[in-house]
């Protein structure tokens, strides 16, 4: 399983993330503390947004239009690697991904 790291509030937390799940469900479903998911990953809160690492940013799908709106509506900054994490799917080749969790979500 590629293994993701979530840094919420400068603490790391390694997860062996299940390919297939979002970002927003390897985090949540292994006790990493931070993403608040409150449309459960329907794509209409931004209470999943997250920073991917700059090396990994251009390995990921781009975000469609609706995540790129919602983005914009994220309380956090938004940075080069802002993502929803409920729309980043694991695969094997994000295994070393580093994920920042920003400190306020809503
Ligand atoms: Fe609501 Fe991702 S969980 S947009």
């Amino acid at each position: 399983m590629p293994k993701v790291l979530f840094v919420p509030d400068g603490t790391r937390t390694g997860v062996d993330a299940r390919e297939g799940d979002s970002l927003m469900l390897a985090a949540t479903q292994n006790g990493v503390e931070g993403i608040d998911a409150e449309c459960g990953g329907n794509t209409s809160c931004a209470t999943c947004h997250v920073w991917v690492s700059d090396e990994f940013a251009g390995r990921l799908d781009p975000p469609d239009e609706l995540e790129e709106d919602l983005l914009e509506l994220a309380v956090s900054e938004r940075r080069d690697g802002s993502r929803l994490s409920c729309q980043v799917v694991v695969r094997p080749e994000l295994d070393g991904l580093t994920v920042e969790i920003p400190a306020v979500q809503s």
